[in-house]
């Protein structure tokens, strides 16, 4: 009789569970069904027919980290003998602008910053660095790739392109970037006085030093070299391997609206094609394990590069998964600086000037 009794007790209870979990199940299945329709309905419409969010999502240029950064002090974010100033471009934008002296004229010159401008044309070469979306010149990655480039003896230049940091803040675009980078490379090149003059571009910053430099090339403005770290063969290539857009890849409407509407809106990067017949050296690095550019694409842009480029060095390092460089960290290899002073020798050597 007990057991009986009992099982009578649990059928209500029974039935209320059922009844939560069959709840539960309509509301989370619903709950899918939302995030389902946002992310693959909603955000592509939005996308396509939002050219600022199109810009906003790849340029990344509000987004400041470290939050309130003290240009005028550099040796607050762990880097001596740094001047910070500001040049004009020709449609009158502000760019804020560091330079780090090479180590080797750290000891005389470092406490007169009055002397840095002049010392761009005292011989050591000159690194302008380009850098990728998102934050200024003043991140802790950046920050560190200029101490090896310091520790190289080479001065480093690095610039915040409009809508950055503290230069103009406007709508930003390809064009604008890309006019930024070739301002900086004029302001130094006017200064340098024959001293060879290096682009190193990171991330998206690849993209806007190829689209740059190559048309500094048409100008009859030969930079030295250019380094490309993390660089893709052209945007639309990156959106589709982007790991964020890799499921949306699969839907139908995809090219409609993600990639149509991007290359609408000028946001290019064709470095493939930028590149394409350029006479300066070029040296690749990338990391394995890079799930933001994946190195096949710096692979890519490699072999074309060697196909369409004749006479001239292209180089390729990949490093492997084990160094954990990932996106950002190819500053924290150990050969690095001696790779790249090699490189830069080299370029300096074999330069028709
Ligand atoms: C940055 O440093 C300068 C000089 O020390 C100072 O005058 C200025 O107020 C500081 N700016 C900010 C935003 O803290
Ligand atoms: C140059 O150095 C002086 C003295 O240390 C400092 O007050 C000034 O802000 C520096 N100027 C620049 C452009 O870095
Ligand atoms: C830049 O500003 C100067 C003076 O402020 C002005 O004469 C010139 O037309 C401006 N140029 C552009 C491209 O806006
Ligand atoms: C880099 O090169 C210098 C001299 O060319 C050498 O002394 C140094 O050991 C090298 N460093 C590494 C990490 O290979
Ligand atoms: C590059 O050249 C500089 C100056 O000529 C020299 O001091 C340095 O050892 C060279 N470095 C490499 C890695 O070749």
């Amino acid at each position: 009789m007990a057991p009986c009794m009992c099982f009578s007790f649990m059928k209500p209870v029974m039935i209320f569970l059922l009844i939560c979990v069959f709840a539960t199940c309509c509301i989370t299945s619903s709950f899918f069904a939302i995030i389902l329709f946002l992310v693959f309905i909603i955000i592509p419409i939005v996308f396509r027919y939002s050219p600022s969010l199109q810009r906003g999502m790849i340029f990344l240029n509000y987004v400041r980290m470290p939050s309130s950064v003290n240009y005028s002090h550099p040796e607050m974010y762990g880097i001596r003998g740094t001047r910070n100033f500001h040049i004009k471009t020709n449609d009158n934008m502000t760019l804020g602008v560091w330079h780090v002296l090479p180590r080797n004229l750290l000891e005389k010159y470092e406490d007169d910053n009055s002397t840095y401008e002049q010392l761009l044309s005292h011989g050591e070469p000159i690194v302008i660095y380009m850098h990728g979306n998102s934050g200024t010149r003043a991140n802790e990655h950046r920050v560190q790739l200029y101490h090896v480039l310091q520790d190289i003896n080479c001065h480093v230049i690095a610039v915040d392109y409009r809508s950055y940091a503290d230069s103009t803040d406007v709508e930003v675009s390809e064009l604008g970037v890309v006019t930024d980078a070739m301002e900086m490379f004029r302001w130094v090149h006017k200064r340098a006085n024959g001293t060879p003059i290096f682009g190193w571009g990171h991330s998206l910053g690849t993209g806007i030093g190829a689209h740059a430099y190559s048309l500094l090339e048409k100008e009859g403005l030969y930079p030295n070299g250019l380094i490309l770290e993390a660089p893709f063969t052209k945007m639309s290539d990156e959106i589709r391997e982007y790991p964020l857009t890799k499921i949306h890849r699969l839907l139908p409407w995809f090219e409609f609206f993600i990639i149509e509407p991007v290359e609408k809106n000028n946001i290019i990067f064709d470095t493939e094609t930028n590149l394409m017949n350029t006479k300066m050296p070029i040296l690749i690095l990338h990391a394995r394990d890079d799930i933001v550019i994946p190195y096949q694409l710096g692979e890519k842009l490699y072999k074309h590069l060697l196909e369409t480029r004749k006479n001239v060095n292209t180089e390729l390092v990949l490093y492997d998964k084990h160094f954990k460089y990932g996106h950002k960290h190819i500053c924290k290899d150990k050969e690095l600086g001696n790779r790249t002073r090699k490189f830069i020798n080299e370029s300096i050597n074999n330069s028709p000037q």
